[in-house]
């Protein structure tokens, strides 16, 4: 029996801050309503030379860095995004090209926030039926580049970030041990970003019509994820055989302190059982999770052993949770450098270009065979 365990975790966010105080300069808005309304106090935006991309890459090795595993010994990757780089290539394959990953298959998923617990769901079940032994699950994006700064109701709610986690084979039992994903596309008219996609293609109608940036039913979201947090922990922990009472910690979508509150009250727990830092990020969606568990464990709360439910909601509507028992790093004989595995990733990358470049040329890419 192969079991999926959770053997390295990182996170990545950018350095500005943006604050309450800041946004109130910007809309009509002040500290004191946001953060009664959210819990959030600033959150982090991406500056110019950093992309989704770019902050999964440090993320990425980050928690390759902990797990002591070779890019190269990478069978998947899969990067959860809703501000992905471009519609294609998938952010996976820049990350997978970045860290030099050079055997793994690399995929983006698109399930919103509650995409990072669809994306380890793909990667734990992947590693159980024997096709892979090692994958990089990673959850990035950087919203910012598609909020209307002068909507307030959207742009005090989303920070950017990334975290990942590396899910690896092992005989141990433990690691993933169930997972509930859910769907309710009639709801999807809650939280959209319209335009973009082949619908709505870029035009100058759609970018002067604003729906290039994200537009939300904010009361219908925060109803459909007061009713769906509660009942999807209770769900993931019934299906790995554990009761409520169980539980180490939860690791909750960091959207709203208010709906975390109403998880709580739904699952008759106390609020110390839940991890928190929405207060400095706001919230990054897809990354909120891996970024609040990296948080969990460098401050002591989440440790060998413990037994774990992330849970999450969002735009599809989608929701889900996944129970785990909390392994960390395996042992270590001798660490890899990874300094020197980025070196060579970027050699390795620009040689493939210039090869691409010198085969167009023989082959009369540009100008011979036309
Ligand atoms: N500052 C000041 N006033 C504001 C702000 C703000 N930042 N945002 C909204 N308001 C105003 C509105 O304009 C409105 O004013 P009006 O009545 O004059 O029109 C009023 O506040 C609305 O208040 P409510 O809707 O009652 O506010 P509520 O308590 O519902 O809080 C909030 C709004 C914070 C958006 C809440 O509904 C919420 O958190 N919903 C969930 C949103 C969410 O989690 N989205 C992400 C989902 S995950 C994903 O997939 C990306």
């Amino acid at each position: 029996m192969v079991y999926a365990h959770i053997t390295g975790w990182g996170m990545a966010v950018p350095e500005k801050i943006l604050t309450n105080d800041d946004l109130s300069k910007m809309v009509d808005t002040n500290d004191e309503w946001i953060r009664s309304r959210t819990g959030i106090r600033e959150r982090r935006i991406a500056s110019d030379e950093e992309s989704s991309a770019t902050l999964a890459t440090k993320a990425a090795i980050r928690a390759l860095n902990l797990a002591n595993l070779k890019p190269t010994e990478l069978d998947l990757i899969i990067v959860s995004s809703s501000s992905p780089e471009h519609i294609f290539p998938s952010t996976a394959s820049l990350v997978q090209d970045n860290i030099g990953a050079k055997k793994a298959g690399a995929f983006d998923l698109s399930a919103a926030c509650t995409g990072f617990i669809y994306a380890l769901d793909m990667g734990a079940q992947a590693i159980r039926s024997g096709s892979v032994k090692n994958v990089l699950v990673v959850g990035t994006e950087t919203l910012s580049r598609f909020i209307d700064w002068t909507d307030r109701n959207t742009c005090s709610l989303f920070g950017d970030g990334a975290g990942a986690f590396v899910l690896q084979a092992d005989e141990r039992p433990g690691g993933v041990l169930s997972s509930v994903l859910h769907s309710d596309g009639s709801g999807g008219d809650l939280l959209t970003l319209p335009a973009g996609g082949s619908k709505y293609p870029a035009s100058a109608a759609t970018v002067r019509d604003g729906l290039h940036f994200i537009q939300m039913d904010g009361k219908g979201v925060f109803r459909f994820a007061t009713r769906v947090m509660a009942r999807a922990t209770k769900e993931a922990m019934e299906k790995a055989g554990l009761e409520i009472e169980d539980l180490d910690l939860i690791v909750p979508h960091q959207a709203n302190m208010r709906i975390i509150e109403a998880a709580a009250r739904g699952l008759k727990m106390p609020m110390e059982k839940f991890m928190v830092n929405l207060d400095r990020y706001g919230n990054t969606s897809t990354a909120s999770i891996p970024i609040a568990t990296v948080e969990a464990f460098e401050s002591g709360r989440l440790k060998e052993g413990d037994t774990v439910v992330f849970v999450g909601f969002g735009a599809g509507l989608t929701w889900g949770a996944l129970a785990t028992e909390w392994s960390g790093p395996r042992p270590v004989e001798k660490r890899v450098n990874h300094g020197a595995y980025l070196f060579w990733a970027r050699i390795r990358s620009v040689i493939l270009r210039l090869m691409r470049i010198a085969e167009g040329v023989l082959w009369g890419r540009y100008g011979r065979g036309k």
